[in-house]
């Protein structure tokens, strides 16, 4: 498995462990305070939001107002993070995924609750069945959300990077049975190492989409999954849908896929589990500044200064990031 991989996986599982407990207490407390006889529902709340982090240099004062926008045991996290890069992405994802909680649902920002549900997936708490679906993907320079207040939406980006410290042989060779004979067949259509590389990425994004749809995680087996590219190429701006998906060789027909590139170096999949017959465009990214991103927000704690101070002392990865 190759390096970013393992980190990928721990990262998550850390998270879990960290947040549990917070977050049963949130929930409890949130079914005492706030829990909405009915909620109200913005209509049809359809959103796809991108976040650049690598563009964005926080500021001291950003990191404060952030500070108290967010739950204690989400805060708690962050700081758990070595990175400032890793800490700035989990940051970035809370604040999208309050906002659109917020503005799909209209629950007040300071009354919403958020917790995780028992594969680690972030959820609405205190409102029943959630009446909103919402996922958030960081990796590379950004951090994407997608939402909808009709169907059930996963969402996955990756950067389009040869792997670190490998060929892309061998690192094939690793990953082979994490994707389908006409997968491959399909990325081998590539000439380029680089095309090559792209096309996996394309896919793997397709695959986690769907697995974080679905939420249940590390447990699908995904060479039951088979993606089927009728369009070979993405293009920056433009977005695919016609991609299917086959599992176990038979259609899913009620699965979407809403395909782009966010830059030349960046892939993005958003799946929908759709009613057959429901067709829509594709909703395109907007790309959030700090500024937007925080626009609708209200404090739930105070400022923490000493999060604030250890935010901005944390190390970064690279010095192409300082
Ligand atoms: C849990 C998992 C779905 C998360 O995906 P990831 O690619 O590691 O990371 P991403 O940045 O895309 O997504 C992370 C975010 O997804 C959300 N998330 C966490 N667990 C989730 C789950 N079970 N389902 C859906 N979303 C989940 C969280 O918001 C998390 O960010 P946060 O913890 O900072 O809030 C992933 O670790 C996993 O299980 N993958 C299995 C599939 C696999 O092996 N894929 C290889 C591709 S071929």
């Amino acid at each position: 498995m190759p390096n970013y991989m393992v980190h990928k996986f721990s990262k998550n599982l850390n998270i879990w462990s960290i947040s549990k407990l917070g977050c049963r207490y949130l929930s409890w407390i949130q079914g005492l305070r706030t829990r909405p006889a009915s909620i109200k529902m913005a209509r049809q709340y359809n959103i796809r939001w991108a976040f650049n982090t690598k563009l964005w240099k926080p500021r001291e004062d950003q990191i404060l107002d952030a500070s108290s926008y967010i739950q204690t045991e989400e805060k708690e996290r962050i700081s758990r993070f070595c990175f400032q890069e890793d800490a700035k992405s989990s940051l970035i994802g809370r604040l999208m995924l309050r906002k659109f909680a917020h503005l799909s649902t209209l629950i007040p920002y300071d009354n919403l609750c958020l917790g995780r549900d028992k594969y680690g997936k972030p959820i609405l708490l205190g409102t029943g069945e959630s009446p909103i679906s919402f996922n958030v993907s960081h990796q590379g320079d950004y951090v994407v959300l997608a939402g909808n207040s009709e169907v059930k939406v996963g969402v996955d980006t990756m950067k389009i990077e040869p792997p670190v410290n490998k060929d892309i042989k061998e690192f094939f060779r690793i990953m082979r049975r994490q994707f389908s004979n006409q997968e491959w067949e399909t990325i081998y259509k590539f000439q380029t190492e680089l095309e090559q590389i792209a096309c996996f990425y394309r896919i793997w994004c397709l695959k986690e989409s769907y697995v974080k749809n679905t939420g249940f995680g590390l447990s699908t087996p995904l060479q039951d999954l088979n993606f089927s590219l009728k369009t070979l190429n993405l293009t920056v701006g433009e977005y695919v849908r016609d991609t299917e998906l086959f599992e176990k060789g038979v259609l899913k027909d009620n699965w979407k896929f809403e395909e782009t590139l966010l830059d030349d170096k960046h892939a993005v999949a958003v799946s929908l589990h759709i009613n057959k017959d429901l067709e829509q465009e594709p909703v395109p990214f907007s790309f959030l500044s700090f500024e937007e991103l925080v626009k609708e927000a209200k404090p739930l704690n105070q400022p923490d200064f000493v999060f604030r101070d250890e935010f901005m002392k944390k190390q970064f990865k690279s010095f192409e990031t300082i």
